[in-house]
């Protein structure tokens, strides 16, 4: 096989191959820094073996030993957000096959970009301070000096001391807890994670946590004040696990554990083993916005079990994972439900096409990340247009149950390992043998290496989308002396899912005249619902018409919560609003010190706010 290079990645893979990680680690929420060793167990790919690369990012390194020996090191110059690469040189020549345990002592650093730690006053709580990381894509570098590609897998056990009035979860199972032996007032909790998996899952948070039972493998986590309100937004998750056991093969990761995190977690979910991460923004009162978590159970496979070999396969992870995702829907919803939601996606997919412009490569399937950082580029593309290109596969190949049969197949044949693209496509061929012939005709460029829309437009049922059209006219059409005809009543039969629909159709087209707005609160009073996906949506709308009354609780549902698909948007369109460019360049600066950097970097970029005077 064609040996693969990972852009985001300094880590000699060609060389050597982590496959344990032995993680000891203290939390000093003083000074807002992990320190600790980690010994890596790294086997050894070729003959005389005697030097290796690390990932690091930000971290203080005191102490390089081999097998027990101290080893020299060096730390490179920092590569914008590669990091520095740690120069190992061992002080013994070693052959392929052979094994060594690398050991390092070092120290994270407070801006470390994983880890965000939140003092009390941002708790729910409000008493103890907090700490969460997020590894995914490229952050566990600043955690934990490691090979940082998804390419290469590893078990870990890891032991981390924390002060003893706080609790410390990881993305393994756990594994008991002891008094700190030195430290009286600390506690040590254990895990272990006997699944190999890349580093970008692994993950940790340290917080006045509680939780209680949901199912037979699954608690939810989260400070005391969201455990019951988690337990009801998310009882459905062990019917959604068998219902994908059912699809894609039995879950090996053993416990299937969610922990609802503080407002300013940057994503929606985050997949990391045993312990999925998920916004407080989830929490809608009726389990509306439980897709979210149906996706990243699936990603239990495809992601976690099958990974792309580096970042830009992304869409191998999230294509996939959104074509399950939309298969347990179905399951549990119906088809009509399943194609709906795809409907939805591609109208989000084109709205990310206009928003990067139609010949940007950032919006090719397939993307290159040579000097590219992919927390920049990140979008619903690879979900998208990944889902798109399953979904036409899947009418191409003879339907549902024929196309699942080789995602599972896919998912037996690669579980354990990192896969490219190429080697995707090539399974798909192999599998499909019989139907060479019309894999042949798919517009493979058209679809992975060229930018815009796909190549092929999915067509699919609308019967639950045709409320959401009809009531979307009915307004862009409307002149004000219309604007009388419209009632509460012209919402009464949709779903909350179809009021999401039908504000993203209006997003899409010109913005409606302010008065129209103004109806539709009246009318619909849309000011008052907390649903989280439609009070985003009509927030923006509102913007976009520039309404001013809607400034406010723009900018205050964007520092409030943290969720970059919704902060950054609603940032933007303030910002676009002439009127009151300044106003979104004040209010970033001043929630900027308490915003998770990796959003606080992008809104500064979205906003043209300069990174090196920004303050
Ligand atoms: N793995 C992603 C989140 C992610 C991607 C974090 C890239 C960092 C870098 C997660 O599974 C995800 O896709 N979350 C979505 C859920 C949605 C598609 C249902 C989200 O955060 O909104
Ligand atoms: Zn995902």
């Amino acid at each position: 096989m064609a040996p693969v290079t990972d852009h985001c990645s300094f880590s000699s893979f060609s060389k050597c191959l982590t496959r344990h990680l032995n993680l000891s680690l203290q939390a000093d929420f003083s000074s807002r820094v992990l320190r600790g060793r980690v010994a890596l167990t790294v086997e050894v790919l070729e003959d005389k073996f005697s030097s290796l690369t690390l990932d690091t990012k930000d971290l203080k390194i005191f102490k390089v030993s081999a097998n027990g020996q101290a080893a020299k090191f060096e730390l490179g110059a920092q590569h914008g957000f590669k990091g520095s690469p740690l120069e190992i040189t061992l002080p013994f020549e070693l052959s392929r096959g052979q094994h060594v345990i690398v050991e390092v002592e070092y120290e994270t650093s407070p801006s470390a970009s994983a880890l965000q730690w939140l003092s009390p006053a941002q708790t729910a709580g409000k008493k103890h301070p907090y700490l969460f990381s997020q590894c995914q894509a490229t952050h566990c570098r600043t955690m934990v000096p490691c090979q940082d590609t998804p390419s290469v897998k590893h078990t870990y056990y890891a032991q981390v001391s924390v002060p003893k009035e706080l609790i410390a979860v990881m993305s393994a199972v756990r594994d008991g807890q002891e008094a700190d032996p030195t430290d009286s007032s600390r506690v040590i909790y254990r895990f272990r994670q006997p699944v190999p998996m890349p580093s970008y899952l692994i993950a940790l948070v340290v917080g006045a946590l509680e939780s209680r039972e949901i199912g037979p493998r699954s608690r939810v986590w989260s400070e005391k004040e969201h455990v019951d309100q988690g337990a009801f937004e998310f009882t459905e998750t062990e019917t959604m696990l068998k219902t994908a056991e059912s699809l894609a093969g039995p879950y090996v990761w053993g416990q299937y554990d969610l922990l609802v995190l503080p407002p300013s977690f940057p994503y929606g979910g985050m997949e990391n083993p045993c312990l999925t991460f998920v916004t407080p923004t989830l929490l809608a009162g009726d389990r509306s916005l439980s897709n979210v978590i149906a996706h990243e159970i699936s990603h239990s496979w495809t992601g976690n079990l099958v990974t792309n070999k580096t970042w830009e396969h992304f869409w191998l992870n999230e294509g996939h994972t959104v074509y399950l995702e939309r298969m347990i829907g179905r399951a549990m919803e119906g088809e009509q439900f399943r194609q709906f939601k795809a409907i939805g996606g591609l109208k989000e997919l084109q709205e990310a096409v206009h928003q990067f412009g139609a010949n940007n490569a950032a919006t090719n399937l397939v993307v290159n990340l040579e000097g590219v950082n992919p927390d920049e580029c990140f979008s619903c593309v690879p979900y998208e247009k990944g889902f798109a290109l399953l979904y036409h596969l899947e009418e191409l190949m003879g339907g549902p149950e024929v196309f699942m049969g080789f995602v599972k197949s896919y998912i037996q044949m690669f579980a354990y390992s990192s896969v490219t693209t190429e080697q995707w496509k090539d399974y798909l061929f192999t599998y499909f043998k019989d139907k060479v012939d019309i894999l042949n005709k798919v517009d493979w460029n058209g679809w992975m290496y060229t930018p815009g829309m796909p190549p092929f437009k999915p067509q699919y049922d609308t019967t639950l989308a045709d409320a959401c059209n009809a009531l979307a006219q009915r307004w862009t059409k409307a002149k004000d002396a219309d604007l009388s005809g419209f009632s509460e009543a012209d919402i009464k039969q949709l779903s909350s899912h179809q009021l999401i629909e039908f504000l993203a159709l209006l997003l899409l087209q010109d913005p409606l005249p302010t008065s129209h707005v103004k109806r539709m609160q009246e009318v619909y009073k849309f000011n008052s619902i907390n649903n989280s996906e439609i009070r985003c949506r009509w927030l923006r709308l509102c913007v976009k018409s520039e309404w001013e009354d809607a400034v406010p609780l723009a900018l205050k549902m964007a520092t409030e919560q943290g969720r970059m698909k919704f902060t950054r948007p609603l940032f933007r369109d303030v910002y676009n609003f002439a009127k009151f460019r300044d106003e979104a360049v004040k209010v970033f600066k001043e929630h900027r010190n308490e915003m998770h950097s990796v959003t606080a970097m992008l809104v500064a970029k979205d906003l043209k706010v300069d990174q090196s005077t920004g303050l």
